[in-house]
C-alpha cells in the first residue's frame, strides 16, 4: 500500500513539481504580486549562501529590503553576498555566521540579534539538510532534527517578539512534498529506534515544520506563517544528498529562482498577506497539508504531545525560551 501511495505521489509531482509544473502553474500567477518595493523592510534568511536561499535573497535585495544571511561557512557565504551587492546593487545585505544545528548557539544568535536590531519583517527559515548516517550535535540531537526542526522551532521561537513589534510580520519556513507521505510521529524525534534512512527523517522533519507553522500561526494571529514546497530544484542539496534522483531527473528541475518565487512571493506580496496563516504552498497556491484520503493527519493529542516535548527541548537548551 505504502509502495502505491509513494508512486502516485512520484507521479503527481512529475506533473507539478518539474520545471514543466512550474510553468504551467505561472499561467496562473498574477505578474504584478511581485511589482512591490521592500525598501525598509528587513528579511532573514538561513541558508541564504546556495540555492533557493540565495536566489530569494538576490530576489529581495533586488527589491530594495535589508537582507539578513543566516549561513554557517563565511567564505561560501562572503562570496555570496559580494554576488547579491554586485548584482542588485544594494549594500543592505548583511552575514551571519551560525550553523542552525547547533541548537544552543541558534538561540545566542537569535538574543543577540534582537538586542542589536530594532525590527525584523520576515523570518525565511530555508536552511535544510539531508543527512543519511546517525550523527548526533554537541547537545546529542540527531543532526537532521537539529537542523530541519530545532533550529527552526529556537530560532522562530526566540524572534517572534521582535516580528511582533514589526510592521506586517511574516515567517516563511521551505518545508517540503516529501512531508505529504509521512505523519507525524511523536514517540521517536531522535531517530533512534528504527533502522535510521536520512530521507524518511528529512521527510519527518518536513512535515514536522508543516505542524509548527499551523501551531505557530494559532498561537501569534499577529504574525502572518505559512510553510512551502519549492519543487524538486536543481541545487546542491539534491546532487549530493539525492545523487540518483538528481541525475534521473536532469533537466526536469527547476531553476533556483523558479524554486524560489513561492518564498519571495509569500515573503513580499500583498497577495499572500491576504492568505490565511498557518497554510501550506506550492506554486502562489495554498495547496493541503495531506493527500486526499491521507492516513498523516494527526490527532489534536499527537500534536500537542509534539509541541510539549518541543518546548521541554527548547527549555533545556536555552533560558527562559518560553
Ligand atoms: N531542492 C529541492 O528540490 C528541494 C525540495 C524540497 C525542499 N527543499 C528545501 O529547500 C531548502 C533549501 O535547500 P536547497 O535545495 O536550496 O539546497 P542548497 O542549495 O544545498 O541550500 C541549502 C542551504 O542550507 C544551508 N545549511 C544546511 N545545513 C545548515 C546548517 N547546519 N547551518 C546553516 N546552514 C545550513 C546550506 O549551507 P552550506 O552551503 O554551507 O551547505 C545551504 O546554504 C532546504 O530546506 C530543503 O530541504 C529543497
Amino acid at each position: 500500500m505504502s509502495l502505491y501511495r509513494n508512486a502516485v505521489w512520484f507521479l503527481n509531482g512529475i506533473h507539478q513539481y518539474t520545471r514543466k509544473g512550474y510553468e504551467s502553474a505561472l499561467r496562473d500567477f498574477e505578474p504584478k504580486d511581485l511589482d512591490v518595493s521592500v525598501v525598509g523592510r528587513s528579511f532573514m534568511i538561513t541558508g541564504a549562501n546556495s540555492g533557493i536561499g540565495r536566489a530569494t535573497a538576490m530576489a529581495i535585495a533586488q527589491k530594495g529590503g535589508t537582507v539578513h544571511m543566516v549561513c554557517r561557512n563565511k567564505d561560501k557565504a562572503e562570496e555570496a553576498r559580494a554576488d547579491i551587492v554586485s548584482e542588485s546593487g544594494n549594500t543592505e545585505v548583511h552575514v551571519h555566521i551560525v550553523d542552525m544545528s547547533e541548537t544552543h548557539k541558534v538561540w545566542e544568535f537569535a538574543e543577540a540579534f534582537k538586542r542589536q536590531y530594532p525590527a525584523l519583517n520576515v523570518l525565511i527559515n530555508n536552511a535544510g539538510c539531508m543527512v543519511h548516517k546517525r550523527e548526533v550535535n554537541a547537545e546529542g540531537l540527531e543532526k537532521n532534527f537539529a537542523t530541519n526542526t530545532m533550529g527552526v522551532f529556537i530560532l522562530t521561537q526566540t524572534l517572534i517578539p521582535l516580528l511582533q513589534k514589526s510592521r506586517d510580520p511574516r515567517v516563511i519556513t521551505v518545508s517540503s512534498g516529501g512531508m505529504l507521505v509521512h505523519k507525524l510521529r511523536v514517540d521517536d524525534l531522535q531517530s533512534e529506534k528504527d533502522y535510521f534512512d536520512g530521507v524518511m527523517v528529512y521527510a519527518q522533519n518536513k512535515r514536522q515544520q508543516v505542524v509548527l507553522t499551523q501551531e505557530w500561526a494559532q498561537a501569534n494571529p499577529d504574525i502572518h506563517f505559512s510553510a512551502m514546497h519549492p519543487g524538486w530544484v536543481d541545487t546542491a542539496a539534491v546532487s549530493t544528498s539525492m545523487p540518483q534522483f538528481h541525475q534521473m531527473m536532469g533537466k526536469r528541475l527547476r531553476s533556483a529562482e523558479q524554486g524560489a518565487d513561492t518564498v519571495v512571493w509569500l515573503a513580499s506580496s500583498r497577495a499572500a498577506a491576504r492568505t490565511r496563516s498557518g497554510q501550506f504552498f506550492q506554486d502562489r497556491t495554498p495547496v493541503p497539508a495531506h493527500l486526499p484520503l491521507a492516513w498523516t493527519h494527526s490527532s489534536a493529542e499527537d500534536i500537542q504531545v509534539f509541541m510539549t516535548q518541543m518546548e521541554n527541548l527548547g527549555r533545556s537548551f536555552t533560558e527562559n525560551l518560553m
